[in-house]
C-alpha cells in the first residue's frame, strides 16, 4: 500500500493506477462503517485510493477540529488489511495552500437540516470533496447513508458540474443496538451512549407508522419528537420528514422521504437517517 502526501505525488499516482479507479473519502479514525465503503470498492474496483484528510473547512468556528479523533497509524493498519492501493493524507498546507480562496456552494439543499445546524458545513464539504475528486479522477466514489443530507448534497454537484464520477451510496452499519457507527460516538458517556439507540428507534417507529398507512409526515415527526423527549439526556436539535432529493420538508409521504434527526447528548450531536416511501 502506498501512502501519498502531496497533490503532485497523487496525481502521478492516479495516472498509473488500472481502471476502475474506487474513492473512498474519509477523515480518518476509521470504523467498521467506513470499512464497509472500503470493501464495496474493492469488490466494484481494480484500484482503490482511499483519503484521509480532517478537513478544517468543515468545521465551525466552535466545533471539534482541533480535538477530532486521529489515528493515522491504526487507519492505516485497516486499510492495507482490506488491500486498498493507495492512501492519499495530505496536510492542510497541502489542500489549502496560502492564498487559497476558491469555494464550491450548492445552494438550497444545503440550507436546511445540518446546513442551518452547522452554518458553512456544506461549503467545506463540496470543497474538500470536489478537489479530491480533481485530484484522483475516480469512476466510483463511495459515500456513506449515515450522512444522508451530504449524499443528496454531493449528488446535485456531481451532476451540476458534470464531475465525471459515479457516486455509489452504501447503507448505514449499525452497533448490534441500532446506534449509527460514527467516529463521534467516543465522545459519548457509559449512560449517554446507554441511551442513544433511542434514535433508530424513533427512526423505526416512523417506518412502522409509515407502513401501517400513516402519510402525514407532521404525525410522523410528531411521534419521533414525543419519544425522544421522554430522555433527559437527549436534547433535539431537529427531526425531519423532507424529500429524499431536494430535501424540503414535506407535508405527506407520496414519494420517497429522508427521515432525520440530529439530537445532542453531552458534548456529542449524533445524526441519523433512514428512507422510506420508495421500494420497500
Ligand atoms: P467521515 O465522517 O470520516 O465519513 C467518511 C465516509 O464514511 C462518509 O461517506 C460517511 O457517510 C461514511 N460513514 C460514516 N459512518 C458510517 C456508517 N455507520 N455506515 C456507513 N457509512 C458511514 O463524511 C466525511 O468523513 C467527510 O465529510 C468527507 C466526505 C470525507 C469530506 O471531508
Amino acid at each position: 500500500m502506498n501512502v501519498i502526501t502531496t497533490v503532485a505525488e497523487m496525481v502521478a499516482a492516479r495516472d498509473r493506477l488500472p481502471r476502475l479507479l474506487g474513492l473512498v473519502p474519509t477523515m480518518g479514525y476509521l470504523h467498521e462503517g467506513h470499512m464497509t465503503l472500503v470493501r464495496q470498492a474493492r469488490a466494484d474496483c481494480r484500484s482503490v485510493v482511499a483519503s484521509i484528510f480532517v478537513n478544517p473547512t468543515q468545521f465551525g468556528p466552535h466545533e471539534d477540529f482541533a480535538s477530532y479523533p486521529r489515528d493515522m497509524e491504526r487507519d492505516l493498519a485497516m486499510l492495507r488489511n482490506e488491500g486498498v492501493d493507495v492512501v492519499f493524507a495530505p496536510t492542510v498546507e497541502e489542500m489549502y495552500p496560502p492564498g487559497f480562496s476558491t469555494y464550491v456552494n450548492v445552494e438550497r439543499i444545503t440550507e436546511a437540516l445540518e446546513g442551518a445546524r452547522r452554518p458553512g458545513h456544506f461549503r467545506g464539504v463540496a470543497t474538500i470533496v470536489t478537489k479530491l475528486f480533481t485530484i484522483v479522477r475516480p469512476d466510483k466514489s463511495y459515500f456513506g447513508q449515515k450522512d444522508g443530507q451530504q449524499v443528496a448534497v454531493i449528488k446535485r454537484m456531481t451532476a451540476d458540474l458534470a464531475l465525471g464520477t459515479e457516486i455509489v451510496v452504501a447503507p448505514t452499519l449499525r452497533e448490534p443496538d441500532g446506534l449509527a457507527m460514527s467516529s463521534r460516538n467516543v465522545y459519548l458517556t457509559p449512560a449517554e451512549r446507554a441511551a442513544a439507540p433511542m434514535l433508530y428507534r424513533a427512526l423505526c417507529r416512523a417506518r412502522e407508522m409509515y407502513r401501517g398507512g400513516v402519510r402525514d409526515a407532521k404525525a410522523l415527526r410528531d411521534e419521533m419528537m414525543r419519544m425522544i423527549s421522554a430522555e433527559p439526556l437527549a436534547r433535539v436539535e431537529y427531526i425531519s420528514v423532507a424529500d429524499a432529493e431536494t430535501l424540503q420538508e414535506a407535508t405527506t409521504v407520496e414519494r420517497p422521504v429522508m427521515v432525520s434527526l440530529a439530537v445532542r447528548f453531552g458534548r456529542a450531536t449524533l445524526i441519523d437517517n433512514i428512507i422510506i416511501g420508495g421500494m420497500e
